[in-house]
């Protein structure tokens, strides 16, 4: 039902099926009234979205009876999913109405996403009630499941207790459902605790399959967008636009404004231009929060759009940092992030197209950049020389340059994230000065250096396998840099100008599969598709049959099955636990090209 299309670390762009709909990931729900759609519904149609959320309390309540359809009522054929009451009791006090009453009642009106009725977790709930309240969570999820076999979303609470979240997180990922909604956060929102709110997201993230729909509930404002989504979130839903909206208030992607502190001209939107502030404030109540509620869902659509866009571009950390500066309570959250490194660096690529941009303190702990300095620099000790343009070179392992994010090993000066980042007062020349030269020391360098990129790519010096005097190199002619590497004659590697890490060929897929244990380096398919992987094909999720745990998106890995017969190599687009968790959508790229032995 869900696949993911492009990803960027735990954000990513995804196609949800439900019952024959389809939408694209991110996406934002708006909240409906259900019987006051106007000027709503057509608001949603211009700015062609294929979903809303409304609620099935207050249409039960209404009277809108069972066994019509929702989607009728709304004049909407995409996506209806339906909240069950959940809120009105957070809000208003106990409801008298059952889960079973409003799962029934929910599926009788033909909604697509169903929500249990599961007890809100408030900030002030003890640890004890919330224990017990989880548990019956869980209860009432198994209960709608059984009653309607159907995409149920499960919502997961446990206030402010982290233990709790994840154990509501565990409880409910149990379950048969792929829709998990993060309750109970709407009072931390509302007291920009966005910190808290990255906390409890993250905490049933991590309990949770990798393929698992993550819903924030009623997390409507666009400044904090950037980090739920940086945050692995899929689905949000919003009421934002038009509680904001009722107050004079304009949203906006950095915070908000207050129609009073408009003389003349308003933001430019499609929604405003036919009015300055002064006609704005002349329109009776309601006409003012039709406009500036139309604005508002507006500018949330276009912060999504320009979110998926950062996600294609792989440029979320860089944009989700940027935009966390515009408040400090969002910069605690980005901070949260650190918190959970074990986790999110699973999901890491391996390097970017972007590179790193410094904001500030917190640029150091992202985890692209954390994994690099545990992996090459921590460990390392040594005399430490210039900045580029070097005026000293050495061969040895212990030669390390300074660098922004401390002194790197010389060898991996060119790999991601060193050479692929900016930080401010950097001036300095690539290195090609050092690799024009042509003295022989030199030609010893850059094979030492393509002797260490491969350890710190493959996990194994490349001359622990090869022989060293085998070893060839070409280099580009305009900057001296190694380009392809060759053994015995043939090529077995591709250095990668982008990232300064390498490419396999056929030859070196080889060579991976005869010198590391299975299952390094590979993922493993069904025997029923080798004959595809054997010509080019693409390696689709349900039919990966293990892979190296160790596999991280973008890694360059071999294609095997069962019997390690090599099959092809290509690129992860996923890593392990979602090449098996996810029964859809790409794992793997496949790189083989039509000259190479078959
Ligand atoms: N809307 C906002 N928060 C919640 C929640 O925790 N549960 C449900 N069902 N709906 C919500």
């Amino acid at each position: 039902m869900f696949q993911i299309l492009h990803r960027d670390g735990l954000a990513r762009i995804g196609e949800l099926e439900v019952k024959n709909r389809k939408i694209l990931t991110p996406v934002l729900l708006p909240v409906l009234h259900p019987f006051k759609i106007d000027p709503w519904i057509s608001v949603v149609k211009q700015l062609k979205l294929n979903g809303v959320i409304t609620n099935s309390y207050i249409l039960k309540k209404g009277g809108f009876q069972e066994g019509k359809d929702v989607h009728d009522l709304l004049g909407f054929s995409g996506i209806v999913m339906t909240d069950s009451g959940t809120f009105q009791e957070h809000m208003y006090g106990e409801l008298n109405v059952t889960n079973l009453e409003m799962v029934r009642y929910q599926e009788s009106i033909n909604s697509d996403i169903i929500t249990i009725r599961d007890i809100f977790s408030e900030m002030d709930h003890s640890e004890e009630k919330i224990r017990e309240d989880i548990r019956e969570n869980y209860r009432r999820g198994k209960e709608a499941i059984s009653e309607t076999g159907k995409y149920v979303a499960l919502p997961i609470q446990g206030g402010v207790y982290p233990d709790l979240r994840k154990e509501s997180a565990r409880m409910m990922g149990s379950l048969e459902s792929e829709y998990f909604p993060i309750g109970g956060i709407v009072p931390f929102m509302e007291r920009y605790m966005y910190s808290l709110v990255i906390e409890s997201i993250l905490n049933s993230k991590s309990n949770l399959k990798s393929s698992a729909v993550i819903h924030a509930f009623g997390a409507g404002h666009p400044m904090f967008f950037p980090l739920l989504f940086l945050a692995g979130v899929d689905v949000i839903d919003s009421s934002a636009y038009i509680k904001y909206a009722r107050d004079n208030r304009i949203l906006t992607e950095t915070g908000t404004a207050d129609l009073s502190g408009f003389a003349e001209e308003l933001p430019p939107s499609p929604y405003l231009d036919r009015f300055n502030a002064k006609e704005l404030l002349s329109l009776s109540q309601d006409e003012r929060t039709n406009v500036l509620g139309m604005h508002n869902l507006y500018v949330s659509v276009k912060e999504l759009e320009n979110i998926k866009q950062q996600i294609r571009s792989e440029n979320m950390w860089n944009y989700a940092e940027y935009r966390a500066h515009s408040h400090p309570l969002l910069l605690e959250a980005l901070r949260k992030f650190d918190d959970f490194y074990g986790y999110i660096e699973r999901f890491e690529p391996m390097s970017r197209k972007n590179p790193v941009f410094y904001t500030g303190e917190e640029t150091l702990k992202r985890p692209d950049v954390r994994r690099f300095i545990s992996k090459a620099i921590e460990s390392r000790q040594g005399v430490k020389i210039d900045k580029k343009p070097y005026s000293y070179y050495s061969d040895s392992p212990n030669v390390l340059v300074q660098s922004q994010f401390g002194a790197v090993p010389l060898f991996l000066d060119e790999t991601y994230p060193v050479a692929q980042s900016l930080f401010p007062g950097e001036y300095y020349e690539s290195s090609k000065d050092i690799t024009k030269f042509e003295k022989p020391e030199w030609k010893e360098f850059l094979i030492n250096k393509v002797d260490r990129i491969f350890e710190y790519q493959f996990g194994r010096k490349l001359y622990s396998i090869l022989d060293r005097d085998k070893i060839t190199l070409q280099r580009s002619k305009n900057t001296g840099k190694i380009r392809n590497v060759f053994y015995g004659g043939e090529q077995i590697l591709a250095l990668r100008a982008s990232d300064g890490l390498f490419s396999l060929t056929y030859n070196g897929s080889v060579l991976i599969r005869s010198n590391f244990h299975f299952p390094q380096h590979r993922v493993i398919v069904d025997k029923e598709v080798s004959e595809f992987i054997r010509q080019g094909k693409n390696v689709f999720a349900k039919f990966v049959e293990d892979a190296d745990i160790s596999i991280r998106p973008h890694d360059d890995v071999i294609i095997v099955d069962r019997e390690d017969n090599l099959l092809s190599y290509g690129r992860a687009t996923l890593n392990r636990e979602e090449m098996i968790e996810f029964k859809r959508g790409i794992a793997v790229k496949n790189r083989l090209k039509s000259d190479d032995a078959s």
